[in-house]
């Protein structure tokens, strides 16, 4: 079996704005590679149906040489000794499906379970994790806030919504642009006996209408700026805003973007941050 990859050839100053560009597809990775002293190849994938490469394509610049490689599977795929189980708080863990039966010393933590499928997201990046731990101290402990209704926007393999339904929030919604996401996470509400609890699929999210007590959202910090209204719209007053994806070095300009929201609490990680705001 073989990959569909997509790859761009651009000048090194112009790689992280092509990266950016494919994180915000819902990929998993995305590679670079330095071809001479002043290019860079980017690859990822979409997955191979031709929807989605077509939709992704489009999404870029023109001007930067752009060519589709086939990629044999077991070049492309992480193999299971790289993956680990996650501990993002005491006695909360989340473990790729590829790692079952897995079977912790604690036997009363709670486990999440995650199969990317073709969705981002295992439950370790920094981004997932930090908003994982900033969730479960919204949601359990002296801490909680009341709720009962919660979006998560860009859920891609659904960690975060799982995480929810876990903690026995009732009413729970998830949306992301990647078929694969809700592919994923329907997949995911199995793996974790939590099925029907999310209401999962590809709605924009400005169709999403009505409040909830709790809104996350992990994605990129140009997206959840280019979404503040509608994030703001989303949250109830005195609700609750999770965000991740943004830098811990440089997000004022996101935090500006959402006010008069305000920033609460933060975890930081391997330089990502995620930032929960009321
Ligand atoms: C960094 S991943 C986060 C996935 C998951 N919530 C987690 O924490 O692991 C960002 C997700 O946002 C989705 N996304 C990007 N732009 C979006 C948009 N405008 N609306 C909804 N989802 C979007 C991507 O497809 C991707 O699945």
């Amino acid at each position: 079996m073989t990959t569909r990859t997509i790859v761009v050839t651009v000048p090194s100053q112009l790689a992280e704005i092509v990266t950016d560009r494919m994180w915000q597809w819902g990929v998993q990775a995305v590679s670079e590679t330095v071809l001479d002293t002043d290019r860079v190849e980017v690859a990822t994938s979409v997955g191979n149906k031709s929807i989605a490469v077509e939709r992704a394509m489009a999404t870029l610049d023109p001007s930067w040489p752009t060519e589709i490689r086939d990629v044999d599977d077991s070049i492309a795929q992480v193999a299971p000794e790289y993956l680990s189980p996650t501990w993002y708080l005491d006695g909360m863990v989340s473990v790729p499906a590829s790692l079952l039966p897995f079977e912790p010393d604690d036997r009363h933590a709670l486990v999440t379970v995650i199969d990317p499928g073709s969705a981002f997201g295992l439950g370790d990046h920094p981004t997932t994790r930090t908003a994982m731990a900033l969730l479960a101290g919204l949601l359990r402990g002296d801490r909680a806030v009341p709720c009962t209704s919660l979006l998560d926007v860009g859920c891609g393999t659904g960690a975060l919504a799982l995480l929810a339904a876990q903690l026995g929030v009732r009413e729970i919604r998830a949306i992301d642009i990647a078929d694969a996401a809700v592919e994923a996470t329907l997949r995911n509400m199995e793996l974790n006996d939590v099925v029907g609890t999310i209401d999962v699929d590809t709605a924009p999210v400005a169709e999403v209408t009505g409040t909830y007590d709790i809104v996350v959202a992990n994605i990129l910090a140009p997206v959840l700026i280019a979404m503040a209204d509608d994030l703001r719209r989303l949250v109830r007053p005195g609700g609750s805003l999770v965000i991740s994806g943004i830098l811990a070095e440089r997000h004022d300009h996101v935090l500006t973007a959402l006010a008069p929201l305000t920033a609460v609490e933060s975890l930081a990680h391997e330089g990502w941050m995620s930032i929960m705001l009321r």
